[in-house]
């Protein structure tokens, strides 16, 4: 792609479950505005998580007029794009309007239809896609849209990128980013083409899925955006996971990042595609000139087990939560196992239900919330002990990395150094560097650390934790796991 302009910047979206961040990022990776809106999650049933796509749509162009209300006069050269993944909409090709809810990436209403799929589909599914058949993936998700609609001859089905790209555009293009589309089950992360085996075993036509194009390949232009002009090119596209890694300057073997959202998501890059015999995935980071895989590992209620303290503790958010577990040197001998929605990596124990144990007549609303704070450094450091790498630290990036009792916390049980990046918002910021660098425009060297935690506990005190979090474990799985 030729240079649309030196000087302009880039509009980063980030799109998350339960927000949409708005960034506006000139040439040289220097911020200039920020805004987010919410995004609504309703919850109808246990093991359900939908949205409504057009109030995904509506919080994007919310936090977009925020930012540039915030910014300013600024030339905007190019779009980039953050999403979460693997959620899936089901929308009208002709009246451009959704067909159904977005079913939520949290979302395991489709679990025992999962488990009644052939072992032959397991093994291929894990060949062509490095990841295994499980309900938090797109595909059983399109079946489950698609199972409901009468006529298909016009239904578009896409992830958020491809609902985003398809209103930016004006509903013009029915388009998809690789790593995007490697969430999906459905995606040969090889062939780099949807594969015609995996949709027959999902029962997915290929008629209603997206063109697969590169991460920095161009994805249309604006048209009859609220506030934007239209012709505004919509240049890179990242999965959320993924474009925090590339904020991350995380493009080598042995080095890992954590990424600290909804849930969370452990990734590092591998020298080639090897789809994973342990209980961690594969999967596409980015495909730009060249695709670069990872190895990952998604945990699937972190901030939302924080959430969900501070909310059953009565306290108005996060950082309050964090405030309280400050207050006591540790969780006196409480363990909270965070299994709201089963567990994913590395257990993927749909099954599992939450507990709280070891309380006593002493434990306090202090305590409760430090093993929140706890259970989110515990399910990270479950899955960094599998990648089999030995970093020199673990770069951590999201909302949440802002708690720095959590991130001492993760250091300690890791027992090597968390170096947190210097801006919240790395999804969007890894995002605008993937258009800019597209662009030509200059980008300084990698983003540096802005606060680093190192352990602060001994070896044996690191055990006896990690022991009491697996014998926790053990308790809230489910039998015969
Ligand atoms: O895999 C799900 C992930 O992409 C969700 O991201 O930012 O909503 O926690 P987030």
């Amino acid at each position: 792609m030729s240079p649309i302009s030196e000087h302009g910047a880039v509009l980063a979206i980030d799109q998350g479950t339960t927000n949409t961040k708005a960034v506006l990022v000139d040439p040289q990776g220097v911020v200039l505005a920020t805004a987010s809106a919410p995004a609504g999650l309703s919850l109808p049933r246990p093991g359900w998580a939908e949205q409504d796509a057009d109030e995904i749509w509506a919080s994007v162009l919310t936090a977009v007029s925020r930012c540039l209300a915030a910014a300013g006069s600024v030339e905007i050269a190019g779009l980039a794009l953050s999403t979460q993944r693997e959620s899936v909409a089901a929308w009208d090709r002709r009246t451009g309007k959704p067909v159904g809810p977005v079913i939520g990436w949290q979302d395991v209403r489709t679990a025992e239809w999962c488990e009644t799929l052939p072992t032959s589909v397991s093994e291929l599914a894990r060949g062509r896609t490095g990841l295994r058949v499980d309900a938090m993936f797109s595909a059983p998700k399109i079946n489950w849209l698609l199972s409901s609609l009468a006529d298909l001859t016009d239904v578009c089905v896409g992830t958020i990128d491809s609902w985003l790209i398809w209103k930016l555009t004006g509903c013009r293009e029915h388009l998809t980013e690789a790593g995007n589309a490697s969430r999906t089950l459905l995606y040969d992360v090889l062939a780099l083409d949807w594969s015609d085996e995996l949709l027959a075993a999902f029962g997915v036509p290929g008629s209603v899925l997206p063109e697969v194009r590169a991460s920095n390949a161009g994805f249309g232009v604006t048209s009859g955006v609220p506030g934007l002009r239209d012709g505004i090119p919509v240049v890179a596209v990242l999965a959320d996971s993924h474009a925090a890694m590339y904020g991350q300057g995380c493009t080598e073997p042995g080095m890992i990042k954590a990424t600290y959202g909804t849930g969370s998501s452990v990734m590092t890059p591998t020298a080639a595609f090897a789809p994973d015999q342990s209980a961690l995935t594969s999967t596409l980071a980015w495909l730009t000139d060249e695709p670069l895989y990872a190895l990952e590992g998604n945990i699937i209620s972190s901030g939302a087990a924080l959430a969900w303290t501070a909310g059953i503790l009565g306290l108005p958010d996060v950082g309050e939560l964090a405030t309280l577990a400050a207050t006591v040197p540790d969780a006196g001998g409480v363990t909270l196992v965070p299994a709201f929605s089963g567990l994913g990596a590395p257990h993927w124990d749909r099954n599992a239900r939450a507990t709280f144990t070891g309380m006593s007549n002493a434990t306090t609303r202090a305590h409760l919330a430090r093993a929140s704070i706890d259970a989110v450094a515990h399910q990270i450091c479950d899955i960094t002990e599998l990648t089999g790498t030995t970093p020199h630290c673990l770069r951590a990036d999201g909302g949440a990395t802002a708690a720095d009792l959590l991130m001492q916390t993760q250091a300690d049980l890791l027992g090597y150094p968390v170096e947190v990046a210097n801006i919240p918002e790395l999804s969007a910021l890894g995002a605008a560097q993937l258009a800019h660098q597209t662009l030509n425009a200059p980008w300084p060297p990698a983003n540096t650390p802005a606060r680093t935690f190192t352990p602060s506990i001994d070896a044996p005190t690191r055990q006896h934790l990690r022991t009491t979090w697996s014998t926790a474990l053990t308790a809230a799985l489910a039998p015969g796991s």
